[in-house]
């Protein structure tokens, strides 16, 4: 199936990859770009959420499409990205948004932390790699990646690591691709309720306000959105008052968000 051509460009709708889409923010995502009528391919491990969701979305199953995809493995990821591209034509969007943490403790007592920079960092470079090509001699295309606060004010190290890693790359892309005519976007949530934040005691919106923040950056590209907005505040603390940053990262985030400290 193709997208409809000649509809004024906030209107039109778009094939968008989305990684992650079994929960938390990437379902909300994908709830609001399906009532926005974009067209989709679902990406994340858990298939019967994943397919679940496709039949909640579109019954019809020709514009959403679910593709149970681990992003750590290549074979899976060019699996998805051939789907899409069978199913839909072409791939307008891809949404970096599969992301994992190290939930309580320190990340050095866990036995692979490493899983961290592989799913966050790795798996978005990989999978940018195989969608490249084809939106560069198309002339058009959009890679959004979610980032988060924690790649602007560090907090734990191997979530940061990752985190300003895909904020690095994603500005470096940016830069790279000025003129090509194809954008990059970075999306920067604060703390959000959601599966990976289900064990910590902070106040926290849903994640349906980064998933209209998705939807915004797919009209209008943005070199980084902070969402909610009051989280530009904490990124600016970090950079004009480190000091400060510590203190409140310790006492905040590093005993109440990951039960360590
Ligand atoms: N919640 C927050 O406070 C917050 C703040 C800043 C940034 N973020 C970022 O937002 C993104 C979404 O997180 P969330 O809060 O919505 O957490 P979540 O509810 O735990 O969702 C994470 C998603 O990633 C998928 N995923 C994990 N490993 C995967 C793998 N190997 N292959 C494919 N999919 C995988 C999960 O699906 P399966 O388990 O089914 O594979 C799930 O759909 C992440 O990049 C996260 O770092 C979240």
């Amino acid at each position: 199936m193709t997208a409809k051509p000649g509809l004024p460009c906030s209107m039109a709708p778009r094939v968008v990859v989305l990684t992650g889409a079994s929960s938390g923010i990437g379902l909300a995502t994908a709830r609001e770009l399906a009532a926005r009528g974009h067209l989709l391919v679902l990406a994340a491990r858990r298939a019967d959420q994943l397919t679940a969701l496709a039949r909640e979305l579109d019954p019809s199953g020709s514009r959403v499409v679910a593709v149970p995809t681990d992003v750590t493995d290549d074979a899976s990821r060019r699996a998805l990205i051939q789907t899409a591209t069978e199913h839909f034509g072409r791939i307008d969007v891809l949404i970096n948004n599969a992301g994992v943490t190290i939930e309580k403790g320190w990340w050095w007592a866990d036995p692979d932390p490493l899983r961290v920079l592989r799913v966050n960092l790795e798996a978005p470079i990989e999978l940018v790699r195989l969608v490249l090509p084809e939106m560069r001699t198309r002339g058009s295309g959009h890679i959004v990646n979610i980032g988060s606060v924690a790649g602007r004010a560090a907090t734990n190290g191997m979530y940061s690591a990752s985190k300003f890693g895909i904020r690095g790359f994603s500005h470096g892309l940016r830069r790279e691709l000025l003129g090509s005519g194809v954008s990059v976007s970075l999306v920067s949530p604060g703390f959000i309720r959601s599966e990976m934040t289900a064990s910590a005691r902070l106040p926290m919106p849903g994640p349906e306000v980064v998933a209209r923040a998705v939807a915004g950056v797919l009209d209008r590209p943005q070199r980084e959105v902070i969402v909610p907005g009051i989280y530009r505040a904490v990124a600016l603390l970090d950079s004009v008052l480190p000091g400060l940053a510590d203190r409140i990262v310790r006492r905040v985030v590093i005993k109440r968000r990951y039960g360590s400290g």
